[in-house]
Parts: structure tokens; sequence; C-alpha cells
């Protein structure tokens, strides 16, 4: 199966739907890969995998471990992996650096960071270095604090007006692709018909060129869900039921029974 690349992913502007999910670990990336066009390596992982608050306290070396698993078990898909909060923001320098050590530790293709105007330079030295970049625009989780919470972003005409700005200066600098998170569908919608590269939503309506949700929160793990996510499976439900039989006939030894048993224990009288 040959990998998606970044031209590829180029291409799917204005086409069919591009299927992003993020993914944390071996085995989830070996089942999602055949089926996504993307697989993301989100800070989210700070939340979703390491129960943090917020993405804040993710360290490059978490990324890099996470991201090298699920580059292992890919063959088909674009990887990306985030940099996360305190890694490049600094200076190009910095960027160029946590990209690098990102891209030879983990086998991925891409780095993903959040920002806009005044991320522009940024992105621009790593594109011009060979680094391909996804931006990351509207709600900016890593700048929880500074926005007040987890809001929806461009709620009046001069917001989405700087959203637009935002995106653009990240695609002029080089960005492949841009996710668009937490924005009103007409906003969605004008800055995907204004961008040259494919849009990727979450929370931000069909309108862009693509979709991406954090695999947890699709698949219902529990935990608390964003208004925006569709579970298409409950699987805590399927743990908690397993684990409930599980627990039943360990207590009640029927399990394991012999079936389960090595061919001496069969023979102990
Ligand atoms: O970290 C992440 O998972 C993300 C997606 C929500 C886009 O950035």
């Amino acid at each position: 199966m040959k990998r998606l690349t970044v031209p590829d992913i180029l291409a799917r502007k204005g086409g069919t739907p591009m299927v992003v999910l993020t993914a944390y670990t071996a085995p989830m990336a070996r089942i999602l890969d055949p089926m996504v066009d993307i697989l993301l390596v989100g800070d989210s992982l700070g939340m979703v995998v390491y129960g943090m608050e917020s993405t804040l306290g993710v360290s490059v070396d978490m990324m890099a471990r996470h991201g090298r698993a699920v580059a292992s078990q890919s063959k088909h898909a674009l990887v990306v992996v985030d940099l996360p909060f305190g890694s490049y923001q600094e200076s190009p320098a910095q960027a160029f650096a946590t990209s690098a050590r990102i891209l030879n530790e983990t086998g991925c293709q891409a780095v993903k960071l959040e920002g806009g105007i005044e991320m522009s330079d940024t992105v621009n030295f790593l594109v011009e270095r060979g680094i391909p970049v996804m931006g990351h625009v509207g709600l900016m989780p890593q700048r929880v604090h500074a926005m007040g919470g987890y809001k929806y972003q461009g709620r009046n005409e001069e917001d989405a007006e700087n959203i637009l700005r935002d995106a653009k200066a990240i695609q002029d600098a080089g960005a492949f692709s841009i996710v668009m998170e937490g924005v009103k569908e007409s906003v969605a919608h004008d800055i995907t018909t204004k961008l040259r590269i494919p849009t990727i939503g979450i929370g931000a309506s069909p309108a862009c060129d693509g979709q991406v949700l954090v695999i947890d929160d699709m698949l219902g793990m529990g935990g608390y869900i964003p208004s925006f996510v569709k579970p298409y499976a409950h699987i805590s439900q399927v743990i908690e039921q397993a684990v409930k039989t599980y627990g039943e006939e360990v207590r009640n030894r029927t399990f394991p029974s012999d079936e389960y048993c090595f061919p001496y224990r069969k023979k102990t009288p």
C-alpha cells in the first residue's frame, strides 16, 4: 500500500473530504492506518492518554515516543506529529530543532503547530528547510488560558476576519494544510473557499476539506465528550461489560476453564 504524501494531500483540495483521526499508540495506528488519509499524533494525548487537564504539560519526549509508536505501524496514511507547547514558539530555530528531532526519531512525515500570523515566519523557516507543516487556527488548545477556556472562535466579524488573516498567513508561509478548530460554519466556509490548501475541521462544520476527531472521543471511551463529537461507538461500555464478566468468572472459578489451561493442568487429579 503506497503512503500518501504531502503533494497528495494538497491535491485533495476541494475533492472528496479527507478522513483524519488522532492516534497515540501502535495497536490503534495499525487499525486506523488503512482507513484514514492522515494519522495525527495530537498533543491531545496529554489529556486522553495521560489524564492531564490541558495539553500544556506535554513534552517533546512524549510526542517523540508516541509518534514513533504510531509511525511504526503505518504504511498508508500521512503521519503528522504535533509540536507541543513551549517547543517551537520561542524562535524559528527552536521550532526547527524540535521538528528535526521529531522527524528523525519518529519517522513521521510532517509536524503541526498552533498559531496564526505571528507564527508565519516560523512556518516559512521550517518549510524552506524541508519540513512539511500543518497549521492550526481558530480554537488553539495550547492557548486555553489566554482564550479563557475552550470556546468557539470567530463569534463576531472582527474575530472571523482575524482567523481568516491567520489562516492565509500560515498558507502563504508554506503550510500544506490547516486544522480549523471550533469555528462557525460561515467562518469555516469562507476560509475554505479562500485558501488554496485543504482545511481540516474539528467542530468546524462540513464546509472544510476534511474532518479530524480525537479517536477516544469518537469511539466513546468515556470521560468528557465535546458537543461537536458524534460517538460512533460506545467502547467504554464494551470494556465494562467484558471486565464485569471476567470478574464474575474469576470469582466463581469458571475462568480459566479447561480450554484455557495447559494440558498438564488437565492431567492433574
Ligand atoms: O491535539 C490534537 O488532537 C489536535 C486535534 C484536535 C486537531 O490538535
